[in-house]
């Protein structure tokens, strides 16, 4: 299963978000990818890697090849598929290359076998690149802050370009998952919670067919920010709720068994 991690914002949780759900995956003993699809390698680095593989990310897109692409980091069941596009030349490939936009899809086709997850992280903004990650998705996830501008960009923009993205997929018989919206570092401030149950509403009375928007909510703790910090999935540091505030093990749990209800078929990847 691929799910690709999007919003057209920048700074809204994207990377925190793969990289937390990977790791807490992973330590259910899952077989777990991450693509880092930014061109700025935040997640590319954010666990330690045990091997460095010659390739990352354009062999997967310019040569549509899944040759030494594979990293593998510290966490165990934990792989990685780096960022190596300073420059952004992925986008104008894509662009100009007749199947660009699937070749992220058909590429990790190749290798889906080996996993029971594959988590895309994208660049908060609009471009081809990003528009192949959604391709590519059997669930689009979206983290949205509460305050105003995230909500209207949300709207605007992610929305927006998942909706242009099913269009473009169905004229090429292609299928995109649904978007799943998660509210992300929501304080407990009066703001946040109005912003919050706005948001809950214009999903509820829009009855979208293809956005759902979770149950479950990352509050805003320095938790994820510690974990960071020291290269840890935050669930291994943050494992007991102490006050009102969640502890991230049950957030990471409870997102898991919203988004797969039922788990993948068991890969047959070597284990
Ligand atoms: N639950 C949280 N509570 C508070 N701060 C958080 C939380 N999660 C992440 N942050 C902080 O928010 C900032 C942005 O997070 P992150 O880098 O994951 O966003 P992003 O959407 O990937 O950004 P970009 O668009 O730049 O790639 C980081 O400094 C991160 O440490
Ligand atoms: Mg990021």
């Amino acid at each position: 299963m691929i799910i690709t991690v999007t919003n057209t914002k920048g700074g809204v949780g994207k990377t925190t978000l793969v990289a937390n759900l990977a790791g807490y995956l992973a330590d259910l003993g899952k077989r777990v990818l991450c693509v880092d699809a930014d061109i700025q390698p935040a997640l590319s680095s954010y666990y330690p890697l045990k091997t460095e593989a010659p390739n990352g990310l354009r062999q997967l897109i310019f040569e549509a090849s899944i040759e030494n692409v594979v990293s593998q980091t510290t966490i165990p069941n934990l792989d990685l598929v780096y960022s190596d596009d300073p420059k952004g030349m992925l986008q104008n490939f894509i662009l100009h290359t007749a199947d660009g936009r699937q070749r992220l899809h058909y590429t990790l086709e190749q290798i889906q076998h080996d996993y029971d997850y594959i988590l895309i992280d994208t660049q908060g903004a609009i471009g081809p690149l990003q528009e192949s990650a959604i391709f590519a998705g059997d669930i689009i996830l979206s983290p949205v802050r509460t305050d105003k501008v995230s909500a209207t960009e949300f709207n605007r923009g992610t929305v927006r370009i998942v909706s242009e993205a099913r269009v473009m997929a169905s004229r090429l018989g292609m299928q995109i998952g649904m978007l799943y919206a998660i509210l992300f570092g929501v304080s407990r401030t009066r703001d946040a919670n109005l912003y919050a149950e706005a948001l809950t509403r214009l999903f509820e009375n829009q009855q979208y067919d293809q956005i759902r928007l979770l149950k479950t909510r990352i509050p805003d703790t320095a938790a994820y920010r510690t974990a960071a910090s020291a290269q840890r999935p935050v669930h291994t540091i943050d494992m007991h709720t102490r006050g009102k505030t969640p502890c991230a093990l049950e957030i990471m749990s409870s997102l898991a068994a919203e988004l797969f209800p039922v788990p993948p078929p068991p890969s047959q990847g070597i284990s």
